[in-house]
Parts: C-alpha cells; sequence; structure tokens
C-alpha cells in the first residue's frame, strides 16, 4: 500500500519488493489508494509482468490518498484486511500514513517505508524523492535566473517543505540561488532589504531568491493558502513568494514576478540517488517480510540501510537545524539565509 502525498521512487519500492517476494515463490497484493482500498476492498493482484520498469516512473502504480478516514472505523479496517488473509503488510508513506496505521497497529503485520519529498521524517537521516524534488528546485532556479537576467529582475521561487525547509535549502544550494529563506530561520525584512540593495548597488543585474513555502519574516505567521480537512497536517501553506515579490517592488524598486513550483517537484521521474534508495528500501522491507521481522521499518541512518522498530519514524517533523553542514556552506557562498 501506498499512501499519503506521491514522491519519485514509490514505484521502485513498488517493484522492488514486489519482485525479491514473487521471485521468493510469494504472493503480492496491491492495495489501490491508500486506506480507500482497504475501506472499499480494492486491490489488485501483482504479477512480476506488470511491474517491470515502474522504478523509472513518478507517481504510484497503485493509486494514494493524503485522508485515512479511519478514525472510528478500525474494526472495520482490520475485518477487511483479515479477510485478505495475507502474512502482512508493506506500507510505504509518511507522517500522516503511519499515525493513521498506529491506531490498528497493534493487530497488524506491517513494514514500513518512509517516503516525503520533503526530508522531514523522523528516524531516518533521508527519504526518497527529495532528491528529486531538489533536482527539479535547482533546475528552476538555472532557468529562472536566465529570465532574472534578461529582465534585470528579481525572481522568487516558492518551493514545498510544509514546515521543513530541507527542499528550499538543498534545491537552492545546488542551483546557488541568491537567497534561501526557510521557516527555521525566520528572516529580518530590514537585512533582506538591505542585502538586496547592496547587490543592486554592486551591478548585479537580476537576482533569485528561494523561499519555502511556510518560511516567514521574524515575527509573522506563515502563510496558510487553504486547509484539507482529514489530513493529518491539514494547513497547505501557499502564497509567501507572491507576497515578497510586491513587496521586494515596493522597499527595493526592483522589478520582481514570482513563481510557485508546487507539485512539479513531486512529478519528476526519480533521479539515481532516489531509484538506488527506493529500490534498496523495497528490497530491504521484502527481506523483512520474509524474515517475520513485523512492526518494523527500513530506515536509511549513517550511510546505510538500518531495521528499526515502527514508532522510530513517528513523531515531530525533522527539520533544519543550525548546526547543519549546508547552513555553513550557504553562509560561506555569501547566500542569503
Ligand atoms: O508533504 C508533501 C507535500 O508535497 C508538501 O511539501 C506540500 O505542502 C503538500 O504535500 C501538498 O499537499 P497536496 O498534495 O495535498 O497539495
Amino acid at each position: 500500500m501506498t499512501g499519503g502525498g506521491d514522491a519519485p521512487g514509490l514505484n521502485g519500492v513498488i517493484e522492488a519488493c514486489s519482485s525479491t517476494l514473487l521471485r521468493a515463490g510469494h504472493s503480492v497484493i496491491g492495495v489501490r489508494d491508500g486506506f480507500d482500498g482497504i475501506f472499499e476492498k480494492s486491490y489488485r493482484d501483482i504479477q512480476l509482468q506488470n511491474i517491470v520498469g515502474l522504478h523509472a516512473l513518478a507517481g504510484t502504480f497503485l493509486g494514494t490518498t493524503n485522508r485515512s478516514r479511519i478514525a472510528g472505523r478500525e474494526a472495520e479496517f482490520m475485518k477487511n484486511f483479515h479477510e485478505l488473509h495475507v502474512d502482512g503488510m508493506i506500507v510505504a508513506g509518511g507522517d500522516g500514513t503511519f499515525a493513521a496505521l498506529s491506531a490498528v497497529a497493534p493487530d497488524l503485520k506491517l513494514i514500513g517505508v518512509p517516503k516525503t519529498i520533503d526530508n522531514d521524517l523522523p528516524g531516518t537521516d533521508t527519504t526518497f524523492g527529495f532528491d528529486t524534488a531538489c533536482t527539479v528546485v535547482a533546475e528552476a532556479i538555472d532557468a529562472l535566473r536566465t529570465s532574472a537576467d534578461a529582465h534585470s529582475r528579481v525572481m522568487i521561487l516558492e518551493t514545498m517543505g510544509r514546515t521543513a525547509g530541507w527542499l528550499a535549502l538543498g534545491g537552492g544550494l545546488a542551483g546557488m540561488a541568491d537567497a534561501i529563506l526557510i521557516p527555521e530561520r525566520p528572516f529580518t525584512r530590514e537585512k533582506l532589504k538591505h542585502f538586496i540593495l547592496e547587490k543592486k548597488a554592486q551591478g548585479q543585474r537580476g537576482m533569485v531568491i528561494v523561499v519555502a513555502e511556510s518560511a516567514a519574516p521574524q515575527g509573522e505567521k506563515a502563510t496558510i493558502a487553504f486547509k484539507v480537512p482529514e489530513s493529518v497536517q491539514s494547513e497547505r501553506y501557499g502564497g509567501i513568494a507572491e507576497q515578497l515579490a510586491r513587496w521586494i517592488e515596493k522597499e527595493c524598486a526592483w522589478e520582481s514576478r514570482h513563481v510557485v513550483l508546487g507539485h512539479l517537484q513531486r512529478s519528476r521521474s526519480p533521479t539515481t540517488t532516489d531509484r538506488i534508495l527506493s529500490l534498496s528500501m523495497g528490497t530491504q522491507a521484502a527481506t523483512l517480510a520474509m524474515q517475520g521481522q513485523w512492526n518494523s521499518c527500513v530506515v536509511y541512518r549513517n550511510g546505510a540501510l538500518a531495521s528499526v522498530p515502527f514508532t522510530d519514524i513517528q513523531g515531530a517533523p525533522r527539520l533544519v537545524t543550525n548546526t547543519h553542514p549546508w547552513i555553513d556552506m550557504v553562509k560561506t557562498l555569501g547566500i542569503f539565509i
């Protein structure tokens, strides 16, 4: 089963774990559309011939949803699950999926595979999907710099990431943005204005600023675009890039435009890094299942895969710390952060 927002690499997990299990003589049933599949008894039989080549595609072969609708329906979920007569379930998901599953986890034989482009799950040093999303951000910066320089404008690029700044930081660094604004380091409007005006005075033609969707100036709140009821984290952030563009035009007298990268960050064929990570996690999940090591999850720690208790990937989001080496690097490069 796959749950939560799609992330490049989900199909790699499906292909690798199914292929490993099928070739060892086991049967694999795919649950369609996350939790909905269990409630609606919507499954697909997985055979080797329908999964070959999946790893190269973004999205998820099984479909997904970020609403679990499990509260109050735990017994119905378990009844439908037991009717499947399976040994256990491998689930690739994020914090919402695992929080929802924790309601039934004691009675369910589970193996978790953490996924999110936001890179903010606790218990693992990184998640697949993040590298691909950073690549999309970096390429957008490269492209926007040409237009910024052509028109002598400030271009503001808004990235996803929810309450974490990993995507803006990783992509902004890889694309060498002029400024990177993340929620973990609220910026002061005065310092940002000074930085922009100084660059202008130095004769810089155009500028590219990356802003994480939940970044905000000191003392101000993140901009919420709308809410998704029933989603574990219901706020959907958005709008900060446009606000900043108008503010820069007014305060710095420099023409500005904004771009919201949105779901393009989740829609690219996975990079080699994400392919190898998702294929390794899928293979490891299958191995754990065959060994009967239920209620565990596959994580990536200190440069290697590890299997840890399922509860390790639950909890508060893993945010960017001030001591992270990328923060130092950004500062050394003269990027505003
Ligand atoms: O958690 C992944 C993510 O893409 C976030 O970065 C973003 O805030 C959110 O999901 C968008 O959710 P939706 O797909 O519901 O618009």
